[in-house]
């Protein structure tokens, strides 16, 4: 049962409360109140109520000035074209996703707002905690009727909010396809009746705009689609070509740096499911499209951008690229990753060293996308790898990178059982082991040849990618 606020002293009713001086029971809906009540603290009409969205700033508190709203931290709407807008929230301070993911810009949660001439559509929310952004936002475009909500997908830094726009919108269905719908039901309880479910390539009208349901799994859950507006080719992606950065820009302007936000994005969410995403993009990409707009980062104006980045990125190629993620107690392995990092070199190999306690963990899951070989680098600690280093094997296999070779190198004291358990966690990299290198004690001279001839090994694979 929802909350009421007088309009003019600010006393809420509370339904589970009721008002007991007044006669009104607890457990009384507002509705069901009689018309002759008035409010315990000022004594004005029920007339004089509004709805109460909770924790949320009500419309009577955020009307503001222009002069105010130009003073505005946060960012206002923006219109992408004429009579849709960006409507999200943008989280600067956000550092890490999925508590998993570094996120040095930030990340942001877009909402669309598409204003037909027959019906009003919120294209998903935004995280929770950012939800009172986009209720001022749809308060500022004076948005007095939403007609449907799109979910895209329901994780809920999409869906999140949904309940509180139904709260605000209590006439609003949900659109979304039925397996979108039985997790919004799980997750956020949403109500049966709320719900319209669509079919993949249904289209619902709008009066002078179309929308057309795409449904594109796996990017990033099962029940993912993109919702297409026809008339202004426009594809919202939802997490689909999406990146991590928080900007006041509406469209993407620093193209290079994008793609190396989106590469992030990708590799995290995407990269274990290339097969699905090139299947996706073949579906998409039979609608003439004008923008993309994803639900986490700028708008792409030109959208060949991001689908020729992610074409690349799920084809078989690879880029001469050596990653070396590695930890070093005692500084023998750091050695011999030291070695190796100059023979690399020298071959003409670009070779990166992550050392694991130091490194940003996304910044190598970006260079899993497209490199040929990793190497991964631990001493044993009491019989096996040391924990950064399974940690960093557990990740790449859960990332499922396209990378052709894998191998280790160590050292350890009195022997181990590394390499087994290195292999046992990457049993889903579909990659060739190389025979690893481990040396007793630090790096010797007796050392060198063995050591050598992998690298020879891996130079002369590389001579060939
Ligand atoms: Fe951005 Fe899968 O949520």
């Amino acid at each position: 049962m929802k909350k009421y606020i007088c309009v003019v002293c600010g006393w809420i009713y509370d339904p589970k409360e009721g008002d007991p001086d007044g006669g009104i029971a607890p457990g009384t809906a507002f509705e069901d109140i009689p018309e002759d009540w008035t409010c315990p603290l000022c004594g004005v009409g029920k007339e004089d109520f509004e709805l109460y969205v909770e924790e949320v700033a009500t419309k009577k508190e955020v009307k503001q000035t222009p002069e105010q709203k130009s003073e505005r931290k946060g960012l206002a709407y923006n219109e992408i074209v004429e009579n849709v807008f960006a409507v999200g929230a943008q989280d600067w301070d956000r550092k890490l996703f999925d508590e998993l993911i570094p996120l040095p810009d930030g990340t942001s949660y877009n909402a669309y707002l598409i204003k037909a001439s027959e019906k009003t559509v919120l294209i998903d929310s935004v995280e929770p905690a950012k939800a009172d952004d986009l209720l001022e936002h749809l308060m500022d475009l004076d948005i007095e009727n939403i007609d449907y909500i799109v979910s895209n997908h329901a994780e809920q830094d999409h869906s999140g909010s949904i309940p509180l726009v139904l709260d605000m919108f209590p006439d609003a269905k949900v659109v979304t396809n039925p397996k979108c719908k039985k997790y919004l039901i799980d997750l956020l309880e949403l109500e049966e009746d709320v719900f319209i479910t669509v079919e993949d390539g249904e289209k619902l009208s709008l009066g002078n705009k179309t929308l057309e349901f795409i449904y594109t799994p796996w990017v990033h859950w099962p029940e993912t689609m993109s919702t297409y507006l026809e008339e202004d080719k426009i594809l919202f992606s939802c997490d689909f070509f999406g990146s991590h950065r928080a900007t006041s820009r509406l469209f993407v302007v620093d193209e290079h740096k994008i793609v190396d936000d989106a590469k992030r994005y990708y590799a995290e969410i995407m990269m274990p499911f290339r097969n699905h995403i090139k299947k996706n993009i073949e579906k998409v990409e039979k609608r003439e499209i004008k923008f993309i707009a994803p639900s986490h980062g700028p708008v792409y104006n030109r959208p060949a951008l991001i689908i020729d980045a992610y074409k690349d990125w799920i084809s078989p190629r690879v880029e001469n690229k050596i990653l070396i993620p590695y930890v070093s107690m005692h500084e023998s392995t750091a050695l011999l990753v030291d070695y190796l990092v100059k023979r690399f070199t020298e071959a003409g190999i670009h070779v990166i060293p992550f050392n694991l306690p130091k490194t940003d963990i996304g910044q190598l899951s970006i260079e899993l996308v497209d490199a040929a070989t990793v190497i991964f680098g631990s001493p044993v600690v009491l019989g096996g790898a040391h924990p950064q280093a399974v940690y960093a094997a557990y990740l790449a296999n859960m990332l499922r990178p396209k990378v052709r070779y894998v191998s280790f190198v160590g050292s350890h004291g009195w022997g181990g059982k590394m390499v087994s358990q290195f292999q046992s966690i990457l049993s889903d990299v579909k990659a060739e082991i190389i025979d690893p290198v481990f040396v007793r004690g630090i790096p010797k001279e007796e050392n060198l040849d063995e050591i050598d001839a992998f690298v020879d090994k891996i130079i002369e694979l590389h001579h060939n990618l």
